[in-house]
């Protein structure tokens, strides 16, 4: 069996960040949201594993970040699309990698708890055409959505329905059979100009494949927007082992889980946990409060931060108080003068901002 993880994609959803950079790559409390998904296809015995990048400066990004998979134990094929054009597209141009093997399909900025061992297993001993995950989520309108018959089997699925037919949504987890590869072939692009897994999957139901459907009631998130980033991250800091390597000075107070990685130094500041102070950062007459990580070679210097993300080599000094943000890296926050009072702001495109005076 192989894998095939998506970490292609337009991540309009995380723009400026996805201008420049990966989405897949966002760090999780220091760690890059794909490598939890890299972590768990490992975990199946899995060793064969393609990832579906872009043609952009984000898939040298992956690539680097990946290299050939040995860190996870995998051995690791790149397969380049050259544009996001639907999940069932991934699919087609996967063709050569995937041979005749069963595969399951992974997207890559996807985080569920527990991984998918039970899944796989389950797969392969019961042998269905297809096995996809469903979760209860509270608006399945942005999602695919399952109509199930009165016997709980999935007879019918919708991409972004306005009016859903249930609470179930598809979980970025599916399992294929070769099966698919004919069903890709035969669906045409929706109406957003994209092949949609859903009608692929749909296509093996009229034809009367077995297709099953497990529920999850454990957590799942797809971190393609901020809300959903923090919340990543706010669950993964809360179950870090805490521990101390970088240099607290004595006038600094650590309370509860706060990992503060080796060359970090923390002085004349309060940490509050859950949160982890990547390596080389200092963080200097600061207070970091719970669900925050900053990454390596970063500055907090006289400032306030929590719930927040902030990628490495970012400085925040001065600045009361950031709450509920996703800072990407080499960004500088300062105050501005007293006097005029004025913002002065130097924003990418789609950036987004809020100012509180
Ligand atoms: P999505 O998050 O559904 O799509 P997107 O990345 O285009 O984001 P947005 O909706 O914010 O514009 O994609 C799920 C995963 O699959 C993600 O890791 C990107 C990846 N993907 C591909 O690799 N190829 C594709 O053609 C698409 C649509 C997504």
């Amino acid at each position: 069996m192989r894998a095939l993880v998506l970490s292609g994609g337009a991540g309009t959803r995380l723009r400026p960040l996805t201008h420049t950079s990966a989405k897949q790559l966002v760090p999780v409390a220091n760690k890059p949201v794909l490598f939890y998904g890299l972590e768990a296809i490992a975990e199946t015995g899995i060793t064969e594993v393609g990832i579906v990048v872009g043609v952009d400066s984000a898939a040298e990004e992956i690539k680097e970040a990946v290299g050939d998979g040995s860190q996870f134990g995998l051995d690791v094929t790149f397969i380049p699309q050259d544009a996001p054009r639907g999940l069932a597209h991934a699919v087609l141009i996967a063709r050569d990698f995937l041979g005749d093997e069963d595969f399951v399909m992974y997207l890559g900025d996807n985080f569920i708890v527990g991984g998918i061992k039970a899944l796989v297993d389950e797969f392969r001993r019961e042998q269905p055409a297809a096995q996809i995950l469903l979760t209860q989520v509270p608006d399945p309108t942005q999602l695919g959505v399952a109509e199930l018959d009165a016997y709980g089997k999935v007879i019918g699925l919708e991409e972004k329905p306005k009016q859903p037919k249930s609470d179930l949504a598809l979980v970025g987890v599916y399992m294929f059979t070769p099966a698919i590869h004919e069903a890709v072939r035969k669906i045409k692009p929706s109406w957003r100009n994209e092949l949609e897994i859903t009608h692929a999957i749909q296509w093996l139901i009229d034809q009367g494949m077995d297709l099953r459907s497990t529920v999850i009631s454990g957590y799942w998130k797809d971190t393609g927007n901020v809300a959903d980033m923090l919340e990543v991250n706010r669950t993964i800091l809360e179950t870090l082992e805490p521990k101390v390597e970088g240099t607290v000075d004595d006038v600094s107070e650590i309370i509860g889980r706060v990992v503060i990685e080796a060359g970090a130094t923390v002085t004349a500041s309060r940490i509050v946990g859950p949160a982890i102070i990547g390596r080389g950062t200092t963080v200097a007459d600061s207070y970091v409060g719970p669900f925050t990580s900053v990454e390596h070679d970063c500055r907090i210097v006289d400032s306030e931060i929590e719930f927040s993300i902030v990628e490495h080599d970012t400085s925040v000094e001065g600045v009361r108080r950031i709450e509920a943000s996703l800072i990407g890296h080499h960004v500088q926050v300062t105050p501005a003068p007293r006097v005029p009072k004025a913002h002065r702001l130097v924003l990418g495109d789609h950036s987004r901002i809020q100012i509180s005076s």
